[in-house]
């Protein structure tokens, strides 16, 4: 994801902090994240959530919860992040099937007036428990950018949460057919399918990962490796929703747009998709984001001219696999051909956006 990004760059002048600052200003409110969930017996939550942000002074902060609020730890505070630890109790009528917590900002302006989705989407819902064998490191680091075992699941299971409740506030609901488009080590169908969605496929152009979720119990039919380009192996109308976890941050132009001409193929008549991309605030995270980057987003919409390496020793080189950047015009302007732009939400997939399309009628 994220900090895969970058890894062989031409010489280039990186944007100081000073003028990314500037540039960002306007647009860089807050991105939340929240990395370390902790359940004891009686089904206390310590839950850490940390903000992001060039605003250093977000006032009158609360946050909302379907636990009991009990404390609230304000810990590192520094340049761009303050930190929390939150104490969360079972409430009276006993702990709820998805806990979740949210940060209240009173003068935040709503992103759209789609209320509905909006609240799922910058709500952090978290497990109450972990499973015994996550992905092993090579695989979290080369889907993930790191390894760090909590967080692979903790964020899988945030993301698939909310990527259910957006589906289902489209209306479609536990009984959809669901493709995850470049699944990865499955960090997010993993948790889907735990939440009861039985109908999940995955595919990715990683044979080693796909191999390895084929050999599972029970999950032999579900995963399929795809090609670098398209079409993908499954029939016309084949899905009611598809999700694209960091995927379309790896493509060149070329291969972004014949993609989404085959999923819009796979994808069935009132069928939703949810695209992550990154931009500006995976710009403002990235140290050293050169400037050519974040001229090229602000000019022509999107920059793909650097080489990820991650997956280099799975046979996919940096030829092939990108770090791409969009702007948000560009994605309106160029994806709008092929579907229905609901929404754009920035900083709401970790640093990324996630974008919200609808097959065209
Ligand atoms: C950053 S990883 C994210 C993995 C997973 N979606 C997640 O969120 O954990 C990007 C994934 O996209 C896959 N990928 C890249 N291009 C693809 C393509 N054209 N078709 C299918 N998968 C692709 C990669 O192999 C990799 O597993």
């Amino acid at each position: 994801m994220q900090s895969a990004a970058l890894k062989k760059m031409p010489d280039c002048t990186p944007v100081d902090m000073g003028a990314r600052h500037d540039l960002l200003f306007g647009r860089f409110a807050a991105i939340w994240q929240m990395d370390r969930v902790l359940v004891d017996q009686k089904g206390t939550a310590f839950v850490r959530l940390w903000v992001e942000t060039t605003r250093r002074n977000i006032r009158n902060l609360t946050f909302r919860s379907n636990m009991k609020i009990e404390k609230v730890f304000s810990a590192a505070d520094a340049a761009r992040n303050k930190e929390f630890m939150i104490v969360l109790s079972p409430p009276a009528e006993g702990l709820p099937e998805v806990p979740y917590i949210e940060p209240v900002i009173p003068d935040a302006k709503p992103q759209s007036g789609d209320a509905g989705l909006e609240k799922h989407i910058y709500r952090f819902y978290f497990p109450l428990s972990f499973p015994l064998s996550p992905a092993e490191p090579s695989r979290q680091k080369r889907t993930m950018g790191f390894v760090d075992n909590e967080y692979f699941y903790i964020r899988g299971y945030r993301d698939a949460v909310m990527l259910a409740r957006i589906f289902e506030h489209l209306g479609h609901g536990k009984d959809s057919r669901i493709l995850d488009f470049g699944c990865g080590a499955g960090r997010i169908i993993f948790p889907l399918m735990e939440l009861g969605y039985a109908n999940c496929s995955g595919c990715d152009i990683d044979g080693d990962n796909i191999a390895w979720l084929q050999a599972k119990p029970g999950m032999a039919d579900r995963f399929h490796v795809s090609g670098l380009q398209p079409p993908l192996p499954f029939p016309d109308a084949s899905f009611d929703c598809i999700y694209a976890g960091s995927v379309f941050t790896h493509l060149d132009e070329a291969t972004q747009f014949a993609f989404l001409e085959d999923l819009n193929r796979v994808l069935a008549p009132g069928g939703i998709m949810a695209v992550s991309v990154s931009s500006w605030g995976v710009l403002a995270w990235i140290d050293k984001t050169p400037a050519f980057i974040v001229h090229d987003v602000e000019n022509k919409g999107i920059n793909y001219d650097s080489q990820d390496l991650d997956l280099t020793d799975y046979g996919i080189s940096g030829e092939y696999y990108r770090s791409t950047f969009h702007d948000h015009g560009y994605i309106r302007k160029t994806w709008g051909r092929y579907f229905d732009i609901l929404h754009i939400y920035p900083y709401s997939f970790g640093y990324q956006d996630l974008v919200i399309l609808k097959k065209k009628p």
